[in-house]
Order: structure tokens, then C-alpha cells, then sequence
């Protein structure tokens, strides 16, 4: 197996709803800013970290936002020549998952890799063998939502602690979450 480690990073409401219409389904920039520092921090800072998403969700990031900086983007879609005609330099264009892991094998400055949606990518990261942890931030409400976040089996996913992931309820306005790992055994 490779060392290349998929770590998932979601937010996703009472009924596991993470979209509606292209879109987030609520407003929470505390969480956008943990997905933010999550996504891009490393410890050696001669090295980045890679995102790898849906060809919907990076139609999905505003374009002011897009690429996500001071990270190495990674789209998947069927249809690569139409897609890599679109997106800007930099940005990397895969078929599979199994392509975007050996794309980061194939680069020594990747430092963590995080699998950031939506539903069939996280599904697909769930099942390969590199998988690693599911950092899911769980929003105490339900949403309208037309994208979900796949059933985590709780027989293969367990509940950690991580030091470094406040344990206390957040709340943002109304709204209350909590930031939990599960790791894949
Ligand atoms: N709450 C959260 O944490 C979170 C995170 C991410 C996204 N979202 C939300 O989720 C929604 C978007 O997610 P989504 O599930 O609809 O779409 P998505 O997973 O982002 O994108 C789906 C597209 O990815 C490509 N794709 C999927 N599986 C593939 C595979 N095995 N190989 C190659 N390409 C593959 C296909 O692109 P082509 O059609 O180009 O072939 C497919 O149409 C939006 O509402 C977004 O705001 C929420």
C-alpha cells in the first residue's frame, strides 16, 4: 500500500445533508476557517498539502477562491480534456482516485492529502485502502439538501480524540456543531 494517507474533511447537518443547489446549505465562517486551517497546515513548511475534490464542488468555490491557495488542487471528472481546458494552470485534472493518489506519490512536497467532496468522492475515499480519517464537523439541525455525506459504518469508523480538535460544542449564531475524527480501523 502506498503512504499516501486520504483524509476526508466534511461538514454535514443532522440528516447528513453537505449541499443544496451547488451550495452550502448554511453560513458558518468559524467552520469554513477550520476547514481552511485543517486543509492547509503543515508541519514542514517546505512542503504543501493536497485537496482533491469533485469536478462539482470546485464548480462549486467561487471563483475568487479558486484554486484553494496555498494548496495543490486536484479535480476528478470522466471528462478530463473538457474540464483541464477550463480550470487554471496548476490545477490537476484526474480520472480516479487511484490516479490522484499516484499523482501525489509521484510528488516529495505533498505533506497530508484531504479528500474535501462531495458525495461520490467521499464514498470512493471511504472504501480505497488508503483511507485514513474522517474529520466531520456535525451541525445540531437538519437542512434542505439534494448532496449527502455517505453512511459511516460504525464498524469500520470509530470516534477518536484528537488533541489538537476542540472537544466542546461550538456555536455559531443559532447554530451549534461539533468537530469529530473517526478512524478507519
Ligand atoms: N459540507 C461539505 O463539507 C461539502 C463539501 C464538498 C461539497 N459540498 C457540497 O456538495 C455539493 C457538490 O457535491 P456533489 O456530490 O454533488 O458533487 P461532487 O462529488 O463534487 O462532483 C461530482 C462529479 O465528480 C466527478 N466524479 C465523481 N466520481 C468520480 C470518479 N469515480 N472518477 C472520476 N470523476 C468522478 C464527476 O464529474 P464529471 O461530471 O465532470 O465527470 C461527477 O459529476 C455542493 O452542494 C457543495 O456545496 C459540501
Amino acid at each position: 500500500m502506498s503512504k499516501v494517507k486520504l483524509n476526508l474533511i466534511a461538514a454535514a447537518c443532522e440528516n447528513m445533508g453537505i449541499g443544496v443547489n451547488g451550495t452550502l446549505p448554511w453560513k458558518l465562517k468559524k467552520e469554513m476557517a477550520y476547514f481552511t486551517t485543517m486543509t492547509t497546515k503543515v508541519k514542514d513548511e517546505s512542503k504543501l498539502n493536497a485537496v482533491i475534490m469533485g469536478r462539482i464542488t470546485w464548480d462549486c468555490i467561487p471563483d475568487k477562491y479558486r484554486p484553494l491557495n496555498n494548496r495543490v488542487n486536484i479535480v476528478m471528472t470522466h471528462h478530463i480534456d473538457e474540464v483541464k481546458a477550463k480550470v487554471p494552470e496548476g490545477v490537476i485534472v484526474v480520472p480516479s482516485l487511484d490516479e490522484a493518489v499516484k499523482y501525489i506519490e509521484g510528488r516529495e512536497d505533498i505533506e497530508s492529502t484531504w479528500v474535501i467532496g462531495g458525495s461520490s468522492i467521499y464514498k470512493a475515499a471511504m472504501e480505497h485502502e488508503n483511507c485514513g480519517k474522517i474529520y466531520l464537523t456535525e451541525i445540531q439541525r437538519s437542512f434542505d439538501c439534494d448532496a449527502f455525506f455517505p453512511n459511516i459504518d460504525k464498524q469500520q469508523f470509530h470516534l477518536v480524540d484528537e488533541e489538537e480538535i476542540p472537544g466542546e460544542r461550538q456555536l455559531e449564531g443559532d447554530i451549534s456543531y461539533f468537530f469529530r475524527v473517526y478512524r478507519k480501523l
